[in-house]
């Protein structure tokens, strides 16, 4: 059993529980047109970040890393009338290619899309009064994953849940001798996690058409 079992596994979930409708089609293929790098979050993936956000009646969503916008259009449509949902990308094309996609989805309207470093957005956000979230997806560079950790939990109210993908990487999380710096990083964040008592969380492993990697899941309790 391997990959190719994996991706058609993520074919028949999506083909029976994570349908794409035209919206989320054209924003895989419009995105795979413009050039940009075919990472987004799987189908399954997708309908399970909704479901998360859904199950715990989020209103307001921050996204870090937008891409083509999948994964926040399938984010956006977990929101109640009046929810928001701001989503950071650093590359102007990128976030060029997201906003068509988003009209295109009839999500323009509800989300706030910051161009630019994460970490130059966050400070501009604080001073704005942004949050309390009650969802946010970690997932743009991963050697940051641990400073927008961090700072999510401190705009985050009680009960939110925090995502972060990319996390194992083909299970070089546990390996000790991988000093990429992006690994490192998922290791501090993981020792942060353990350290943090105003988290409970998890990590899970994954395999799918995206190979074999995992997302943590935390739970904000105090
Ligand atoms: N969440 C998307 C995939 C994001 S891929 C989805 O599942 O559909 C990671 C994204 O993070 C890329 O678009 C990349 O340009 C962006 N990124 C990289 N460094 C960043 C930074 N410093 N700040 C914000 N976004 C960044
Ligand atoms: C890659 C995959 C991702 O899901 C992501 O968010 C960033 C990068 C990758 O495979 O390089
Ligand atoms: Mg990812």
């Amino acid at each position: 059993m391997g990959s190719e079992t994996w991706t058609a596994v993520d074919g028949y979930v999506q083909g029976t529980l994570a349908p794409h409708d035209e919206a989320l089609n054209a924003a895989v293929g419009e995105s795979a047109d413009a050039g940009l790098p075919p990472i987004q979050v799987s189908p399954p993936q997708g309908k399970m970040l909704h479901l998360l956000a859904r199950s715990i009646g989020a209103e307001s969503i921050l996204e870090f890393g937008t891409l083509g916008a999948y994964s926040t259009i399938w984010l956006a449509r977990a929101l109640p009338a009046g929810g928001r949902l701001i989503t950071l990308e650093a590359d102007a094309g990128y976030a060029e290619v997201a906003r068509a996609n988003l009209e295109r989805a009839g999500a323009g309207d509800l989300v706030d899309l910051r161009v630019g470093p994460a970490l130059d957005s966050l400070p501009v956000l604080h001073e704005e009064g942004a949050g309390p979230f009650d969802f946010v997806f970690i997932d743009a560079d991963k050697v940051h994953t641990p400073d927008y950790f961090a700072w999510s939990l401190d705009h985050c109210r009680l009960g939110a849940l925090v995502v972060a993908d990319n996390v194992v990487r083909d299970g070089q999380l546990a390996d000790l001798d991988c000093e990429d710096p992006a690994i490192a990083a998922q290791r501090t964040f993981h020792e942060m996690l353990a350290a943090e008592p105003r988290v409970e969380a998890t990590t899970i492993q994954t395999v799918g058409v995206k190979g074999y990697d995992g997302f943590t899941l935390a739970l904000v309790v105090g």
